[in-house]
């Protein structure tokens, strides 16, 4: 019998870097900063909604379904099972990366078994939004999605007959009666959502998508046990949370959440790497909060002070160029995130963009409609929609942060605010980082 070899890693030694607020907490700058103390770097969650950037000297990546790992040389990138994978974007990606000297080749594995958003996910994503936008009587019940087929590919994974994944596109025949059907019942459903277009067409879906598969196929592998034999070798893993756990389907604010569970409890089943492995988790969060599309948000700033973070952040998402919403940190959210995703050490991003305020606000309480006042995380978004953040107020540095050396050179009340935010979440700041480049970031790495 086939056994397996003793697992010689040390676990301590895998760190997941995951999002405790809403996204887009600087996850592509840690990712790419801890890349070079490990050796395999794994997406587990979410697709291409995610945005994650990581700037090197005079050069900016946006990636959306590659490990931002793959920038760095000699390191195995690893899309897990439980991302959903747009190929058009993957390849987009993949070329964009070549054109500019990165190498993708032998260095990107592909699950047999992550799912395909597929052209109509996109179609039913979009209709759906539109229609749950301007035709519900008035009132807006759309999510802001990212319209990238997010939930209608999550959906069909969970509907199984429906769905497609990378291994279907490696067998045009079964390809091909797979979208048959599927096709028919996706033109009913579009027209039902008022798109006015031609029948989808399997023979062209196939030909395009097999097209696809001939092209993936080198990448393609059982990645769980591509990854068991890392954990075999002692190669140390990081794993790249996408979106954020206030977006996870389980634990975030829904329904305005994506369709994945994103926070680090996304990692064994997206990966099948058991969660005993990760010992070391860096929860990252910028040192406000922001937000894309809707969804209830307590410390949201709908003033100029909301404007001044949004224009020093510049804070236009990574994915759609939507502006994102902008308000103080909410740390009753982040201690809620740390403790779903077990966090041991957190990344404190974008302090510089909190120079030249004169008094700060940290969140660290919400009054519930009743008149009490809860340190409790709400994880619903009508509760949530009717909390008002309590605040503490704390004074500002005058002057930018003009790349400290360390955290001990930071102005007094920048340090005072970070000892807030430590002592409230209870979890210690590893990094803090004030600015997009590798070296705008104080703190040892490791
Ligand atoms: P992700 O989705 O979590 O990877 O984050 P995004 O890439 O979507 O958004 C974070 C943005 O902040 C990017 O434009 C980064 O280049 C930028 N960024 C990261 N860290 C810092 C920082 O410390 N200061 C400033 N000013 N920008 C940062
Ligand atoms: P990164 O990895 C910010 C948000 C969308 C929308 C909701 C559902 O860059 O941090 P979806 O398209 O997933 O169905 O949209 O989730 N969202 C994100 N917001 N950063 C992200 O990823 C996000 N991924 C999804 O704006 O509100
Ligand atoms: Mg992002």
């Amino acid at each position: 019998m086939n056994q397996r070899r003793p697992d010689l890693s040390d676990n301590s030694r895998h760190t997941a870097v995951v999002g405790l607020q809403w996204g887009d907490e600087g996850k592509g700058k840690i990712v790419d900063l801890l890349t070079a103390r490990h050796d395999v770097i794994v997406r587990y969650n979410g697709g291409a909604n995610a945005g994650h950037t990581v700037v090197v000297g005079d050069q900016r990546y946006a990636l959306h379904l590659i490990p931002a790992g793959i920038l760095s040389p000699g390191k195995l990138c690893i899309i897990a099972n439980g991302v959903v994978v747009d190929p058009q974007v993957l390849f987009e990606e993949i070329d964009s990366l070549r054109s500019r000297g990165i190498e993708v080749g032998d260095n990107l594995r592909i699950s047999d078994r992550a799912h395909v958003v597929m052209p109509y996910h996109k179609e039913h994503d979009a209709a759906l939004e539109e229609v749950l936008l301007h035709k519900c009587g008035g009132k807006n019940l759309s999510i802001g999605t990212t319209k990238r087929g997010i939930g209608p590919a999550y959906a069909d994974k969970v509907h199984r007959s429906t769905a497609i994944r990378i291994g279907d596109l490696l067998n045009e025949d079964r390809l091909h009666r797979k979208l048959s059907v599927i096709c028919t019942i996706r033109t009913a459903e579009l027209a039902a959502l008022g798109v006015t277009a031609p029948p989808l067409d399997p023979d062209e879906l196939t030909r395009v998508y097999a097209d696809y598969g001939r092209r993936i196929r080198p990448s393609v592998i059982d990645t769980v046990y591509l990854l068991h034999d890392c954990l075999g070798d002692g190669r140390r893993i990081l794993f790249e949370g996408a979106n954020a756990c206030l977006l996870d389907i389980d634990h975030g604010t829904y329904p305005y959440v994506t369709s994945s569970n994103c926070s680090t409890l996304g990692i064994p089943a997206g990966t099948g790497v058991p969660g005993r492995h990760l010992r070391r988790v860096l929860g990252t969060m910028k040192a406000y909060t922001s937000r894309v599309g809707e969804g209830p948000f307590p410390t949201e700033l709908l003033n100029e002070l909301g404007d001044r973070i949004r224009q020093r952040g510049h804070e236009y998402g990574t994915t759609t160029n939507r502006p994102r919403r902008c308000g103080w940190v909410d740390l009753v959210a982040v201690r809620y995130s740390a403790m779903i995703c077990g966090a041991t050490g957190l990344a404190c991003m974008l302090l510089d963009v909190l120079s030249g305020f004169e008094e700060l606000k940290l969140c660290t309480g919400y009054r519930m409609p009743d008149g009490s006042v809860t340190e409790r995380f709400v994880p619903d978004a009508e509760g949530l929609s009717e909390v008002r953040a309590v605040y503490e107020t704390m004074p500002g540095w005058p002057d930018e942060l003009d790349d400290p050396s360390e955290r001990k050179t930071l102005p007094a009340e920048a340090r005072r605010y970070l000892d807030r935010i430590e002592d409230f979440v209870g979890v210690p700041i590893e990094i803090v980082s004030v600015g997009p480049e590798r070296t705008q970031t104080l703190e040892a790495v490791s």
